[in-house]
C-alpha cells in the first residue's frame, strides 16, 4: 500500500458516499437505501443501491460494488491511487509523498516537467518581447491586449524552426526524455526530436497554484489547426484544469464564469471581469464541477450559442446541478463570443448580460422557444407542452409552482391546466418505473465459496463489521481455526487483526483490500441477507447455524466410524457420543 491505512480511511469518511455518487447521478431515497440507474450498465428501471449507514453501494442488476473509492475507480476509470487523490482532493485532504519507490520516481518526474515548462515559458515570452516578436506583437496588439495582460498571462510565442526550443533545452541541460515526457519535444520515426509548437502565440497553463503545467498554441493567421495543446503528461490532464482559475479564485466575487476559449478568459479578466475561466476545449467534467464548486457560489455558463454550445451547456448545467452548485447560463446574443463582445461593446454592457443570466430551468425553456415561432396555435401549444414536460422532469416543488405560475402569465394560459399537464407527466413518469429487477449474479465473476460455510461465514464477517464490540464472543466461540471457507478465512484473518488491533473496522475499510470480485461479492451478500435490524441477535443466529452445521458434519463422520467400528464396547461409546450431540443439535435448532 502507497499510503497508510489511516490516510485511505480519512479520505474514506470525509467523501459521504451518497454525496460523491449523487454528484454522478439522481439517488432516491427508499427507507434507509438510496436507489438509481447504474452508471456501470444500461437500465431503465433502477437496481443501483448506495447504503449510507454501511458507507458502499452495490448494483442488484451487474453486480457491481464497493467503498466510495471503488466507485471513483470504476466511474472515472482510475488506479487506485488516482482515485484517492481526486477524492483527497475534493476533501481538501493533501496527500504526503507516497512512500513508494516508484511513486517517488513520478514525483521527481512531475518536478522536473513542471521546471522544464517554466523555462520553455520564459524562453516564448523572451522571443514574444525581442526582434523576432514584432509579427506576434502586433497580432497581439489587434486583439487589444495590453502588455500588461500580455505579462500577466505569461504569453509568448515559438520558434518557428523545427528545433530551436528542443536545442536551447538541450544546451540548458535537460535530456531528450524529459523533452518528450513534458510535450514540448515530439520524438520522431528516426528518432531525433523536433518542436511541438512552431511559430505559434503560446498561452501557458497555469494550475490552481500558478504551477505551468503545459501549453495552448494558436496560429497566428487562418491556418489550421487553430489551436494546439500539451499533451496529456505526469502533470497535466486537461479534464481537471480549469483555465484562469488560479487568478479567478482570488475573485472578490464568489461567482465563477465559464467560458469556451483562452482568449475569452484572457478579455475578461483584462476588462475586469476577474472570476472568469474556460475549460480547455473539452466539455465541463465531473472533477472540473467539484473544483467550481469548491471556489464558487454561483457558476454562470457561457457558451456558444450554436447547437453544440447549446448541447454542452445543457450538460455542463445538469454536472454542475448535480454536484450541488447554483448554475445559470449566460446567453450571448449574435452568437458572438465573449472576447469580442467586449472588444465591441465594452465591459458594462457584458455585466448586464451577467446579471440577466438565466436558470437552468428558463434556459431549457428558452431554447425550446426558439425552436416554435408561437404565431400559430399549433406552435403554441407544442411549446406549452414542452414546457410541461420540462417542469414535470424538476424535482423542487416549490420553484415547479413558481415557474408554472410565471410561464402561465407569459404565455396567456390558465395556471390550472398548466398544473394539469404537468401531474400527468409526473404520475405517468412515476408508473414506468416498474419493479426492480434482480439478477443473478455472473457465475464467472464470482469468488469460489464453500456453498455450506461459505456463505454463512461471509455473512459472520459482515455483521461484526456492522458491530465490531461483539468481537469479543465471536472470537471465543468461532476463532479463525473454525473458518472452514479457504476465502473467508483469509478476510476473517484481516479483520480479527484490525479488531484486535485498533478496535474498529468497517465494512468499506475492509472491502476496499480485497479484490473487485470479492468485494463486490461481498457487497451483494451484505445488502441482500444483512439487513437486519438487531445485528447482535443476527449473529447469535449465525453462530448458531454454524454450529449445527458443524456438529452435523461430526455426526455423519461418527455414523462411518459406527459401521465400520468392530468392538462392540467402542460401538456403544460412539452411539452414546451420537445421541448426546443429537440433542444438542435439537436444542440449538429449537433455539434458532
Ligand atoms: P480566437 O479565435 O483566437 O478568439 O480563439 P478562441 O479562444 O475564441 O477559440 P475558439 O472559440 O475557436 O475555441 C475555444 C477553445 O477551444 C480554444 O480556446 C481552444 O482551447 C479550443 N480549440 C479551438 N480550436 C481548436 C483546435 O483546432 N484544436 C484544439 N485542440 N483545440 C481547439
Ligand atoms: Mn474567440
Amino acid at each position: 500500500m502507497l499510503y497508510p491505512e489511516e490516510l485511505i480511511e480519512e479520505v474514506r469518511l470525509r467523501n459521504d458516499i451518497v454525496d460523491v455518487i449523487s454528484s454522478y447521478l439522481k439517488l432516491e431515497r427508499k427507507g434507509k437505501t438510496y436507489f438509481g440507474l447504474c452508471p456501470f450498465h444500461s437500465e431503465k428501471t433502477p437496481s443501483f443501491s448506495v447504503e449510507p449507514a454501511k458507507q458502499f453501494f452495490y448494483c442488484f442488476g451487474c453486480n457491481k460494488g464497493g467503498s466510495v473509492i471503488q466507485f471513483i475507480m470504476d466511474i472515472e476509470h482510475l488506479e487506485f491511487t488516482d482515485a484517492l487523490k481526486l477524492l483527497a482532493d475534493r476533501a481538501g485532504i493533501v496527500l504526503p509523498e507516497p512512500e513508494d519507490p516508484g511513486e517517488r520516481e513520478k514525483s521527481r518526474r512531475r518536478k522536473e516537467i513542471l521546471e522544464i515548462n517554466k523555462k520553455a515559458a520564459r524562453y516564448f515570452f523572451s522571443l514574444l518581447t525581442g526582434n523576432q516578436g514584432v509579427l506576434a506583437r502586433n497580432y497581439l496588439k489587434k486583439r487589444g491586449l495590453t502588455e500588461k495582460t500580455v505579462r500577466k498571462f505569461g504569453l509568448g510565442v515559438s520558434p518557428g524552426g523545427r528545433d530551436e526550443l528542443t536545442r536551447y533545452l538541450m544546451a540548458e541541460g535537460a535530456d531528450g526524455g524529459l523533452l518528450v515526457d513534458s510535450g514540448l519535444s515530439i520524438r520522431s520515426e528516426n528518432g531525433t526530436l523536433t518542436d511541438r509548437f512552431r511559430n505559434r502565440l503560446m498561452f501557458p497553463i497555469f494550475n490552481i497554484r500558478g504551477d505551468i503545467i503545459g501549453f495552448g498554441g494558436r496560429v497566428l493567421d487562418d491556418s489550421l489547426p487553430k489551436y494546439m495543446n500539451s499533451p496529456e503528461t505526469l502533470i497535466y490532464n486537461k479534464s481537471r484544469e480549469l483555465y484562469g482559475l488560479n487568478y479567478a479564485r482570488k475573485s472578490k466575487s464568489s461567482k465563477l464564469l465559464i467560458v469556451e476559449g483562452y482568449m475569452d478568459v484572457i478579455s475578461l479578466h483584462q476588462a475586469g471581469i476577474d472570476f472568469a475561466v474556460a475549460s480547455l476545449g473539452t466539455a465541463l467534467t465531473q472533477s472540473q464541477a467539484w473544483i467550481l464548486k469548491k471556489y464558487a457560489d454561483e457558476v454562470i455558463i457561457c457558451y456558444d450559442s450554436d447547437a453544440a454550445g447549446q448541447n454542452a451547456t445543457v450538460r455542463g448545467l445538469e454536472i454542475l446541478e448535480k454536484v450541488g452548485c447554483r448554475t445559470k447560463v449566460l446567453l450571448m446574443p449574435e452568437g458572438k463570443d465573449p472576447d469580442e463582445y467586449i472588444r465591441n461593446n465594452g465591459p458594462e454592457k457584458f455585466k448586464n448580460l451577467i446579471d440577466g443570466a438565466l436558470s437552468l430551468l428558463d434556459y431549457k425553456i428558452r431554447v425550446k422557444k426558439n425552436m416554435y415561432n408561437q404565431n400559430t396555435v399549433e406552435d403554441r401549444l407544442e411549446l406549452l407542452n414542452s414546457i410541461a414536460d420540462i417542469l414535470a422532469e424538476h424535482d423542487n416543488s416549490i420553484e415547479r409552482e413558481l415557474y408554472a405560475q410565471d410561464y402561465a402569465r407569459q404565455y396567456g394560459i390558465s395556471l390550472e391546466s398548466l398544473q394539469d399537464e404537468i401531474r400527468k407527466r409526473m404520475n405517468k413518469n412515476h408508473r414506468s418505473e416498474g419493479p426492480r429487477k434482480i439478477n443473478s449474479p455472473a457465475s464467472s465473476d464470482l469468488p469460489r465459496v464453500d456453498n455450506r460455510y461459505g456463505e454463512l461465514e461471509y455473512m459472520l464477517i459482515i455483521m461484526l463489521c456492522m458491530e465490531n464490540r461483539l468481537y469479543s464472543t465471536v472470537a471465543k466461540k468461532y476463532g479463525i481455526e473454525s473458518f472452514k471457507d479457504e476465502g473467508a478465512k483469509e478476510v476473517a484473518k484481516r479483520l480479527f487483526a484490525k479488531l484486535e488491533h485498533n478496535n474498529s473496522c468497517v465494512l468499506a475499510e475492509l472491502l476496499s483490500e480485497l479484490s473487485p470480485s470479492l468485494s463486490s461479492y461481498l457487497t451483494g451478500l451484505a445488502s441482500k441477507k444483512c439487513n437486519v435490524e438487531d445485528t447482535e441477535k443476527a449473529i447469535l443466529h449465525l453462530l448458531q447455524k454454524l454450529e449445527i452445521l458443524y456438529l452435523e458434519d461430526l455426526q455423519k463422520q461418527t455414523i462411518e466410524r459406527i459401521k465400520n467400528e468392530q468392538d462392540g464396547i467402542k460401538r456403544q461409546e460412539l452411539g452414546l457420543e451420537f445421541s448426546k450431540r443429537a440433542e444438542r443439535i435439537a436444542t440449538l435448532k429449537k433455539m434458532a
